[in-house]
């Protein structure tokens, strides 16, 4: 047992899912307000020529600066501070030295440890002019996850998060990939209850005030099937499909759900250049 393994044995996954109190709360948004952020910080940086190995080192400076632990770095054999997924990269893309290009459109995911609580987010960059079909599949994602977020309330259900999304996915005849999920939160980075983007109303586990967990979408324009690349980490679209995907973390309240995850500056929404 190494250090950490021995230091977070005792809140290990428990079967039970964690109700959290106020103070809690409290360090949550502070957590999910750091990934926000960094994530408002890369709007500029994420660019034509930029590597994403130079995105990762922005976010891992970016962690340092603002006493946060980027929660990927050394996690299960990941050794990168951020997953940067490009074009038919689902997600845990790994940064490198390959120079982002007009067109192509990345998704950053970030996720800090602040004061021992997780923020975990990811927004999508379009790099310049991207084709319209892109710009569509980015705004039906974020829409997506926007959708499955106004489906939380206490009394509802994992099943409405998934059917909201999966309704308006399909209506667009894009697709929702299957093999990767939302997740609890909170002092431990993957927890129960696994949140899935599909489903039928009522269905799954039932909501409760106090829950932490991230909505997190995978939308792909073919179909939904993936695999993961001899790395052991990059998902990549089976047909090579464009994929995208957004995240926020989020609580539910006595009243509904708070995102952590918010943009400061209003960045959360997907923007593109003007077509030249
Ligand atoms: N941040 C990702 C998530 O949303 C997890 C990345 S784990 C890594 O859950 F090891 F691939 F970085
Ligand atoms: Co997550
Ligand atoms: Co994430």
């Amino acid at each position: 047992m190494s250090y950490v393994d021995a230091a977070l044995a005792p809140q290990r996954k428990t079967g039970q899912i964690k109700l959290h109190g106020s103070a809690a709360f409290e360090s949550m948004r502070k957590a999910g307000r750091l990934a926000a952020e960094c994530l408002d910080m890369l709007a500029d940086e994420v660019k034509a020529g930029v590597t994403t190995a130079h995105i990762d080192q922005l976010v891992y400076e970016f962690g340092m600066d603002h006493r946060a632990l980027p929660a990927t770095l050394m996690y299960r054999g990941y050794r990168k501070s951020t997953c940067t997924s490009i074009n038919h990269v689902v997600c845990h893309g790994i940064p490198n030295d390959k120079p982002l290009k007009e067109g192509d459109i990345v998704n950053v995911d970030v996720t800090f440890i602040l004061d021992g609580w997780h923020g975990d987010s990811s927004r999508m960059y379009p790099i310049g002019a991207i084709p319209r079909r892109a710009e569509r599949l980015i705004e039906v994602t974020y829409e997506a996850m926007m959708r499955g977020i106004a489906a939380i309330r206490p009394g509802g259900t994992t099943g409405d998060i998934g059917h909201a999304i999966q309704t308006l996915v399909e209506s667009q005849h894009m697709s929702v990939v299957r093999d990767f999920c939302g997740h609890g939160l909170g002092r431990l980075f993957h927890d129960e209850p696994n949140i899935v983007h599909v489903g039928r109303p009522g269905e799954g586990i039932a909501l409760r005030p106090g829950m932490f967990f991230t909505v997190e979408p995978m939308i792909n324009l073919g179909r939904p099937h993936v695999k993961v690349l001899a790395d052991g980490w990059t998902a990549v679209t089976r047909d090579r499909s464009l994929s995208a995907q957004y995240e926020h973390t989020v609580a539910v309240t006595e009243i509904g759900v708070e995102i952590f995850t918010l943009s400061p500056k209003g960045l959360g929404k997907p923007q593109f250049a003007a077509q030249g």
